[in-house]
């Protein structure tokens, strides 16, 4: 054993690989640009997609990378030795060159003399076929295994093990190191198995290598007996050769590709467990440093306080990640996700006595530990700390005002009967085997929670009584929570189920239509801070208010970026906008501004928005705003598309519409001198 750290992993795997004849190149960014097919990138080979569907790639057949990978999905099973939101993947491709035999034998050589594992701990498993769908047993790929065994001396019998299931029964026997498996083991594709292959996709039978740490690791009475796809400690899966042959037709048929691929993967933070011979992953170069400060912070061990410390590493090695690529927190997609994982952090952290803001002392940790990830990739390093920072701030008020009153609700549903259905004990998903179905991470079926036991409790915020059983909370009690108190649902679910409170059977159905009333309410009614120069809050003049925001973005962008709003009034007939500018518009100025809004609106851009400090959202964000002066010290904003790289950001109270879409045909219909310096435009939406 060389005892190798993730570090030196990452930088001798691409200098394998480059002598290999690879091309090292670039990892993508976590949040992909331009594919609204996913939150994230969850794989090395997700940014290669069309070139594994035969398109020529520029760096030609062999490519090499160390792709950094975020599968929100695995959120609950974190906790566990093993899983990681946030992991980075190894890879190598082979574009129509190299097959299964250079590709399995050169990962044994790296695994075996290069990191220096020992092949007696290695075991591997196989595609077993499947009759439907007409794909063979891939034979091949095993007597590759068996013949790269024997040259290290290693007999290696074959196993026909079928499902995960039947593994469990099972076990394994003497001898046996090469495992046959279905499809919700063995075949890999963006989807999962061979049914929940997406059409158009390339995929293929796969070879996964599993490290073996000892029979004492594995739980029998919990995940019955050790085989390489049981859920048990046992085998870890360190690295994945997809054999990238077929894709997926319109009609759900399976077609050979022309060029075969192969697509690797493999778990950098696994293989260094392995290295160092843990099977808990928290323990590697990547891991333990957190985990040490974390020990510091609170005073309290790491044995026996396992659980939380996991989560809350992972989590905030997450949304390092995330903010160092300039994500910011939000209410929406990526932006929430990121959210989630702070919030999350900054909870676990409650349970280890944490009650004060300690991502100042932990980030700078974590930003020592990826120095040696390109910039490329980490381009706003420096404003990852003061992203977490404000969302730490925000939060902590948040959460005070939200666990008192979640508290008191719950305190005060059993004094009086309560209108709703049968309550549901809620409980977290206990299952990680690949390829099933994404279950959402709350469901009621009853199995026991992974990552509970949460009772070393921090006193500091949580002086109400607790696992009141009796309790019972409703969707709209979380609507009112988040509403009011801005303490997320998904938070709230899991604080009930920490707290054992339960919840009513259709509390997400009842908590969607308390939303849908708001928003009904909010179309109607006026409020917020500012009027935004609106009438009134109809469904016409709300589109007309959106339009505005379109209009000045396309002035700035195509007439002049010095453009400001010097005023503004919408109606339900139309927009009429003023704004600074030194002549009258010319006619291609103004078809050009209208064919620029008209493509925002074609594009069908979100349009969300959330409340900031009034410092963050001028000087971070670069909001626009006209009164910043005047503006009071938390103010919301509005967003129009990418939350990145925003066609729009404004100071406005709103209301908006969701999405730009439904706004119609923009059409100016008047440009005109308003005052000295002053533009007028009267535009209509048809
Ligand atoms: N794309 C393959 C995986 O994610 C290597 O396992």
């Amino acid at each position: 054993m060389l005892d190798m750290d993730a570090n030196e992993i990452r930088k001798k795997f691409l200098e394998f690989q480059e002598k290999r004849g690879h091309k090292v190149i670039q990892p993508a960014p976590l949040v992909l640009e331009g594919d609204p097919t996913t939150l994230f990138t969850s794989s090395g080979m997700q940014p290669l997609l069309p070139y594994l569907l035969g398109k020529k790639h520029p760096e030609g057949k062999r490519l090499t990378d160390v792709q950094p990978s975020l599968r929100m999905q695995d959120i609950d099973d974190v906790g566990d030795p093993r899983h990681t939101t946030v992991f980075e993947m190894l890879g190598n491709w082979s574009l129509g060159d190299y097959f299964k035999e250079e590709q399995i034998e050169s990962f044994f050589e790296f695994l075996t003399k290069v990191v220096g594992l020992d092949p007696n701990k290695l075991y591997v498993t196989c595609f077993i076929g499947n009759e439907k769908y007409g794909i063979p047993k891939d034979n091949d790929t095993a007597e590759i295994w068996q013949r790269v065994f024997k040259n290290a001396g290693i007999e290696a019998k074959i196993a026909e093990i079928g499902s995960a299931d039947e593994g469990d029964k099972r076990g394994v026997k003497p001898g046996e190191r090469i495992f046959f498996y279905d499809d919700h083991e063995n075949w890999w594709s963006r989807g999962g198995g061979l049914e929940d292959t997406p059409i158009g996709d390339p995929c293929g039978p796969d070879s996964e290598v599993f490290y073996d740490f000892g029979e004492d690791k594995q739980d029998v009475s919990r995940f019955g007996q050790a085989h390489p796809a049981s859920d048990g400690a046992r085998f870890m899966e360190i690295g994945n050769s997809v054999f990238m042959q077929y894709r997926r037709l319109e009609d759900g048929t399976f077609a050979e590709l022309e060029q075969k691929n192969v697509d690797f993967g493999g778990g950098l933070e696994r293989i260094s467990a392995a290295a160092i011979g843990s099977f808990d992953v928290f323990k590697i170069s990547l891991m333990k440093p957190i985990i040490d400060k974390l020990g510091k912070i609170s005073g309290k061990s790491y044995d026996n306080n396992t659980d939380e410390m996991r989560v809350i590493a992972d989590h905030i090695r997450g949304a390092y990640l995330l903010a160092a690529q300039g994500l910011v927190p939000s209410n929406k997609t990526q932006g929430y996700a990121m959210r989630r994982l702070l919030r999350r952090a900054i909870l676990r952290a409650l349970d280890l006595g944490i009650a004060t803001n300690f991502l100042a002392e932990i980030v700078p940790v974590v930003a020592d530990i990826y120095a040696d990830l390109p910039d490329s990739i980490l381009t706003q390093r420096e404003k990852a700390l003061e992203i977490m920072l404000h969302e730490e701030k925000t939060f902590r008020q948040t959460l005070n005002k939200g666990l008192r009153e979640l508290k008191k609700m719950a305190l005060s549903s059993h004094s009086g009967p309560r209108p709703a259905g049968p309550s549901t004990k809620v409980v977290c998903s206990s299952s990680s085997r690949k390829n099933e179905p994404a279950r959402s991470s709350l469901d009621s079926s009853g199995s026991p929670p992974r990552a509970a036991g949460a009772n070393s409790r921090a006193a500091a915020l949580r002086n109400a009584p607790s696992r009141d059983e009796s309790a019972i909370l409703s969707g709209r009690d979380l609507f009112k929570l988040q509403d009011t108190y801005g303490f997320p649902m998904e938070l709230s679910v899991e604080e009930c189920y920490r707290e054992g409170i339960k919840l009513t059977k259709n509390y997400r159905e009842e908590f969607e239509t308390a939303l849908k009333e708001q928003r009904e309410r909010s179309q109607t009614a006026s409020k917020g801070m500012f009027k935004g120069g609106l009438e009134d809050h109809g469904e016409q003049t709300v589109k007309y208010h959106t339009a505005t925001h379109l209009l000045l973005a396309a002035l700035q962008k195509l007439v002049s970026p010095d453009i400001m709003q010097r005023g503004s009034n919408t109606t339900a007939e139309r927009l009429r906008f003023d704004f600074n500018l030194d002549h009258k518009m010319t006619d291609e100025e103004k078809k050009a501004v209208e064919d620029q809004v008209n493509e925002w609106i074609k594009a069908d851009l979100p349009v969300v928005f959330d409340e900031y400090d009034k410092a963050y959202a001028r000087n971070t964000l670069k909001a626009h705003g006209q009164f910043w002066d005047k503006y009071p010290e938390k103010l919301r904003v509005y967003t129009i598309g990418d939350f990145e790289k925003p066609i729009s950001r404004e100071v406005c109270g709103g209301p908006h519409v969701e999405h730009t879409g439904v706004l119609g045909h923009f059409r100016i219909k008047k440009e005109e001198s308003s005052s000295a310096g002053v533009r007028r435009i009267k535009a209509v939406l048809e």
